[in-house]
C-alpha cells in the first residue's frame, strides 16, 4: 500500500490531499481565498501567497487526521510546480520539499495542467487514445492532445485572455462579483441567449481561441444601453452562450482532425452547467467518449496533483536540490 500527500498552491486556493494507492482520495480538502480577493475582483498574487504559508500547515494536519495517517505512514509527497503564480507556488514547494527531506521520501514535481487531466481517474481507469483534453479555467483555455500515456502536445490554446478570466471580467463589469462564473450561470438561467449578438473569434483558425474581443464586445454592448441593468440575465445569457458556443467549434473541430476517441473537460469553467450540456447533446451521436470532470475535481485542489504523481510518477524528473518554481512550464516533457 502506498500513500501519497499532495499540495497545490498555484493560485489561490491553498489544497492538500492524500491518495491511497493509485486512485483511492482519502482526504481532498481546500481553503479557499475567494472572500479576500473578491473585494479587489481578481486574484491579488502577493496576498494569495501570504495566505497559503498562514493555512497550509493547518490543512495539513486536517487532511491527514480525515484520512487517519500520520507523517510516518507517507510514501510520496507530490506538488505542483507550475505553471501558476511563483510566490503561490513557492509555498507549497517549501513545505512539500521540507516533508520530502525530513521524512526521506521521493518528491514528485507535477505539472498543474497535467494534474487537470489525471482527475479522469475518478471516472475510468485509463484512456483510449488519441484522446483530446479541454483545460478551461481562469488562467488556461487549452487543447491538450495524448496520443499515447505521458505524452502531452498542446494544439491549440488562447492567444489571450482565459475563458474563465472573461467570465470574471464582465461580471465586474456588471458588478455581479467574483469569481464571475458561477453568478453568470445562475443569472443566465432568466435570460435569452439570442438577445444579443456577440463574436466568435479567431474562426479561421480552427484550434486557437481568442476571448479578449468578446470580452471587448460585451463591454460595449453592456455601454451602448440606456439602462443595462434592465438586460442583465440577457446580457449573461448571451455571453455565455458564445462562450461555449466557441469552445465547442474548436474543440469538435481538433477531436475531428485527431480522430479523438476520449475527449475530457475539466478546469473550473467546466462547472458550468450549460457548457457540459451543450457538449454532451452535440456528441451523444457520435462514438466520442466524453469524460466530464464533476465540480469538485474540476476546481484547482491537491487530489488531481495526487493522482497525476501515482500514474505519472516514473516520467517525472525527481531530483530535489534542483527543484524550482516553474511559472511557464510547458506540457512537453
Ligand atoms: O480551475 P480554477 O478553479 O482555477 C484556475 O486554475 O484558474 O478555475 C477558476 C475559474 C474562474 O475564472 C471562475 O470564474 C471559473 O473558473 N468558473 C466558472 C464556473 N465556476 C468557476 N466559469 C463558468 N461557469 C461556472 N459555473
Ligand atoms: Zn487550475
Amino acid at each position: 500500500m502506498t500513500y501519497t500527500l499532495a499540495i497545490e498552491t498555484s493560485c489561490d486556493d491553498t489544497s492538500v490531499a492524500l491518495i491511497k494507492d493509485k486512485t483511492t482520495i482519502l482526504s481532498n480538502l481546500v481553503s479557499s481565498q475567494q472572500k479576500t480577493h473578491e473585494i479587489y475582483g481578481g486574484v491579488v498574487p502577493e496576498v494569495a501567497s501570504r495566505l497559503h504559508a498562514e493555512t497550509i500547515h493547518s490543512l495539513l494536519e486536517l487532511s491527514l487526521k480525515e484520512a487517519q495517517l500520520s507523517l510516518n505512514q507517507l510514501s510520496h509527497i507530490a506538488v505542483t510546480i507550475g505553471p501558476g503564480l511563483e510566490g503561490c507556488l513557492l509555498v507549497g514547494i517549501s513545505v512539500a520539499k521540507s516533508l520530502s527531506y525530513a521524512l526521506d521520501i521521493p518528491l514528485i514535481p507535477v505539472n498543474h495542467i497535467h494534474g487537470h487531466i489525471y482527475a479522469f481517474t475518478q471516472y475510468q481507469e485509463s484512456l483510449q487514445y488519441p484522446a483530446l483534453a479541454l483545460i478551461v479555467s481562469g488562467g488556461h483555455t487549452d487543447l491538450i492532445l495524448m496520443e499515447n500515456e505521458g505524452s502531452f502536445k498542446c494544439c491549440g490554446k488562447t492567444r489571450d485572455d482565459a475563458a474563465g478570466e472573461v467570465f470574471d471580467k464582465v461580471s465586474r463589469c456588471l458588478s455581479l462579483g467574483y469569481p464571475g462564473g458561477p453568478i453568470i450561470e445562475k443569472t443566465a438561467e432568466k435570460g435569452n441567449s439570442e438577445s444579443f449578438k456577440l463574436p466568435i473569434a479567431m474562426k479561421d483558425s480552427p484550434f486557437e481561441f481568442s476571448f479578449s474581443g468578446l470580452k471587448t464586445a460585451t463591454l460595449d454592448c453592456i455601454k451602448s444601453l440606456d439602462n443595462p441593468h434592465n438586460h442583465i440575465a440577457d446580457i449573461c445569457a448571451s455571453f455565455q452562450k458564445t462562450v461555449i458556443d466557441t469552445l465547442l467549434l474548436k474543440t469538435l473541430a481538433a477531436c475531428d482532425y485527431y480522430n479523438i476517441q476520449d475527449l475530457i473537460i475539466g478546469g473550473g469553467v467546466a462547472s458550468n452547467q450549460s457548457l457540459m450540456n451543450a457538449f454532451k447533446n452535440r456528441i451523444h451521436d457520435t462514438s466520442l467518449n466524453l469524460i466530464h470532470i464533476k465540480p469538485d475535481l474540476c476546481t484547482d485542489n491537491a487530489a488531481m496533483i495526487g493522482l497525476a504523481a501515482t500514474h505519472l510518477g516514473n516520467i517525472y524528473q525527481l531530483n530535489k536540490d534542483e527543484l524550482l518554481v516553474q511559472s511557464t512550464f510547458s506540457y512537453e516533457h
